[in-house]
């Protein structure tokens, strides 16, 4: 959510064509149902051929890098799998090539040195079937995100950047420095069955966009963004047709989120069957003056909830500015939002809805949703301004903006 200092664009400074696929150790091709099929690989090594020690004592750097760097240049047929056998494997960050799995056996754990050092410290991993891990060692840098000692934005664990066909699964990331997962300008990426752990306190540790997952992090769980402010305008480039299911877990910040930093804009997100427990919002749409972008066609649906400080929250005034150079006149733009099949236990406040004055949202419909509070069905009103609408079969009634159009009078598409 928020930044170490230096915005990401400028930061994400790694460019890798990684092709990653997940393929199991068996003989027999393994086939993801999806959109990027899992590839058999014949060509099999080991970290311990390059002097890999999974002892949790003797660094790995440079057994990683000259694995990969063979796998990089043989570039054998069909491509290979790197095979991380049980042991923890301390490492500095090393980066994935195309064509390549790196495959952690159940047990596995590939763990962060704890580096000060701030120029080289992008992760780049993926993995396959076992559950493997991958941590971060993060509370270094949370304590120096604590301090203000921070001179760059904090690592993610892992980045995938200008990549295609992407499958990370059964792979538990553990206390990453900041976000954990990070596609950026990437196609064709499933992430599922993964687990995702950072203490709750734990500064910015988002999630991802993934299926299938448990994720208990110290901020939003899955956030979909697309660029900060005049960076993010500058590279205008949107996320589109993002897809987010069967998600479970609890964060102190927001359950599945859409921004703050939507500058290249957001379109045509579908999140379904989501279950989050004493977690801060359960749905929240962000974006803030200065970062311009359409956040449009965003479905959120069969969402079950319970001890929450905030059902659903869409505003137009979350998340700081990278600095003083964003344009107060690149007002976002927020509109054909679909809530539906909610229900929540114990939630404190049903829903806030703050559009902008000069950039009012619309076309926010919300249908057969029922929040109830802690004591009995009562809790805070819903509370809106500048935007329009529709509800249907919203509990506790929401407001006038929302329901003055007879029922779903202002929604463009029927429910
Ligand atoms: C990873 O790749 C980037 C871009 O090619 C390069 O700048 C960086 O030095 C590489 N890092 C490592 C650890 O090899
Ligand atoms: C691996 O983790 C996934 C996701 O949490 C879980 O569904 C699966 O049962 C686990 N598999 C094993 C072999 O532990
Ligand atoms: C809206 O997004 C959904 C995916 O969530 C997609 O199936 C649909 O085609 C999109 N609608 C429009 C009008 O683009």
């Amino acid at each position: 959510m928020k930044h170490g200092g230096v915005p990401n664009a400028v930061t994400s400074f790694v460019a890798v064509l990684v092709f990653l696929q997940c393929s199991c150790l068996s003989a027999e091709v393994v086939t993801c149902s999806g959109i990027v099929p899992m590839v058999y690989r014949n060509d099999k090594i080991s970290i311990t051929d390059f002097g890999g020690v999974g002892d949790g004592r003797t660094s790995n750097t440079k057994a990683f890098r000259e694995a990969i760097y063979r796998i990089d240049h043989l570039r054998r047929r069909g491509g290979t799998l790197l095979y991380i056998p049980p042991g923890v494997y301390l490492t500095e960050s090393f980066n994935l090539t195309s064509r390549m799995t790196l495959y952690l056996a159940r047990g596995a754990v590939i763990k962060a040195t704890q580096l000060h050092t701030c120029d080289q410290y992008i992760y780049k991993c993926n993995s396959a079937c076992e559950n493997g891990t991958i941590d971060g060692q993060g509370d270094v840098w949370w304590n120096m995100w604590r301090r203000r000692t921070l001179q760059f934005t904090r690592p993610n664990l892992v980045e995938f950047k200008d990549s295609r066909g992407i499958i990370i699964s059964n792979v538990i990331f553990k206390n990453s420095p900041f976000w954990n997962i990070h596609p950026v300008y990437c196609s064709n990426v499933v992430i599922r069955y993964v687990t995702i752990l950072a203490p709750a306190d734990s500064p910015n540790t988002d999630g991802i966009d993934p299926e299938d997952s448990y994720i208990s992090t110290g901020d939003d769980l899955v956030a979909v963004k697309s660029g900060w402010d005049e960076y993010g305008i500058a590279y205008g480039r949107p996320s589109n047709d993002i897809t987010i299911r069967r998600i479970t877990g609890s964060s102190p910040f927001a359950g599945i989120a859409v921004g703050s930093e939507t500058s290249g804009g957001v379109t045509n997100v579908l999140a379904e069957h989501i279950t989050l427990y004493n977690s801060g919002i359960g749905i929240h749409l962000k974006t803030n003056i200065g970062r311009g972008g359409i956040i449009r066609n965003i479905t959120v649906s069969d969402v079950f909830m319970e001890n929450m400080r905030k059902g659903i929250k869409i505003a137009g005034d979350v998340g700081d500015h990278p600095d003083e150079n964003y344009n107060p006149n690149a007002l976002p733009v927020m509109k054909h939002i679909r809530i539906k099949n909610v229900w929540g236990e114990k939630v404190l406040q049903a829903g806030v809805i703050q559009g902008l004055k000069n950039s009012p949202f619309t076309d926010i419909c919300l249908a057969n949703i029922n929040l109830r509070g802690s004591s009995g069905p009562r809790n805070v009103p819903w509370k809106c301004s500048d935007v329009s609408g529709g509800a249907s079969q919203v509990s506790p009634s929401p407001c006038a903006e929302l329901i003055s159009r007879s029922q779903t009078g202002a929604c463009s598409i029927p429910f």
